[in-house]
């Protein structure tokens, strides 16, 4: 593999989720795969779980991991070409990616989107850059536009949380999976909502959208997925309820790409509490972390026992493992 940037990069869904079980089982049993290789993670955007959970997947498969932080250390990269460079950027990153790619066998790369230009963003730029100027293989560790990472963790626990995922009989009906927006007092970009939605879409469940208007995620991720703007409609008979804000994705006016639509004060009813969990079944709650309390999701369901937002983390581990075997595997 030398890039992983879709669920299509993973092939069989079905294989890498037993890949990742196997692993689960037992996650040093490659750990002579990655020996004298090294993985260099380079951040644009800061993180908790990512950060963590990659190198510890490095580890668990015996390799050498050096963690770049751009921002903290780092000349300060001019990420567009044509640009004079007479600001506070020292140096291009067209430079910056070949002398990188000497000390290392696979770069995984963080770097959100701008959100200001829209075709920017869609086109993937700077991880683009990398995959043309490094020679090495590539993964993203939330780009502008995805966080593969994050949803095949999440795959990973809702499987681990539906047994009928998997080898289900005929006829038994799909889990339902509803992502719904939440309140969020910034601009967020669309990569975690623009993943979930693309492997949600490639797994074997029920999945529903809902949002309110002018959220339209791009429709090359929406895929097959049922849209509901009525959020109550939605839940009713949910196994899994995936929260997430984003920002405009600028899909029916470009020009409002980027922006929060609505005053968050004015949309807190679409807050997941427990009168929303009330209208589902049962459901599993999930976050990709960090979450603002009592802004996405109250104090009571994210503690509940049906929460599923440290699980998920911990699959983050798992989910790495597969990818950065799969990438050794293809050195
Ligand atoms: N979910 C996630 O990617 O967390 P971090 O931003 O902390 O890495």
């Amino acid at each position: 593999m030398k890039s992983f940037l879709n669920v299509q990069d993973l092939g069989d869904l079905k294989l890498a989720l037993a890949e990742a079980q196997e692993i689960k089982k037992e996650r040093y049993k490659y750990v002579e795969l990655g020996r004298n290789k090294t993985a260099l993670l380079v951040f644009f955007n800061n993180s908790l779980r990512t950060r963590l959970s990659t190198q510890k997947a490095a580890l668990n498969l015996g390799m050498n991991v050096i963690v770049l932080d751009v921002n903290a250390g780092a000349w300060k990269l001019e990420t567009e070409r044509g640009v004079i460079m007479d600001g506070d950027k020292s140096e291009h990153l067209l430079e910056a990616i070949p002398v990188m790619a000497c000390y290392c066998d696979m770069i995984g790369i963080r770097s959100f989107a701008g959100l200001t230009d829209r075709e920017y963003d869609y086109a993937e730029t700077v991880y683009n850059q990398f995959v043309k100027y490094s020679g090495k293989p590539v993964f993203a560790m939330e780009t502008a536009t995805v966080h593969p990472l994050q949803a095949f963790a999440d795959l990973i626990t809702i499987e681990e949380n539906a047994p009928s995922l998997t080898g289900r009989a005929g006829g038994e009906s799909l889990p339902k999976v509803v992502l719904t927006w939440a309140p969020h007092p910034k601009s967020l970009p669309q990569a975690v909502p623009n993943s979930f939605a693309e492997w949600m879409n490639a797994a074997d469940v029920d999945f529903v959208i809902t949002h309110p208007e002018g959220y339209e995620l791009d429709p090359k991720f929406v895929g097959n997925a049922r849209v509901e703007y009525d959020q109550k409609k939605a839940f009713e008979g949910a196994d899994f309820i995936y929260a997430k804000n984003w920002s405009c994705p600028g899909v029916t006016r470009p020009q409002d790409y980027g922006k929060i639509l609505h005053d968050y004060h004015t949309m807190t009813h679409w807050t997941v509490d427990a009168e929303h969990m009330s209208w589902t079944n049962n459901a599993k709650f999930m976050h990709c972390l960090p979450v603002r309390r009592n802004m996405i999701v109250t104090d009571d369901v994210i503690e509940a026992p049906t929460s599923l937002v440290i699980p998920e983390a911990a699959n983050r581990e798992i989910s790495a493992t597969v990818v950065l075997k799969r990438i050794l595997q293809s050195l």
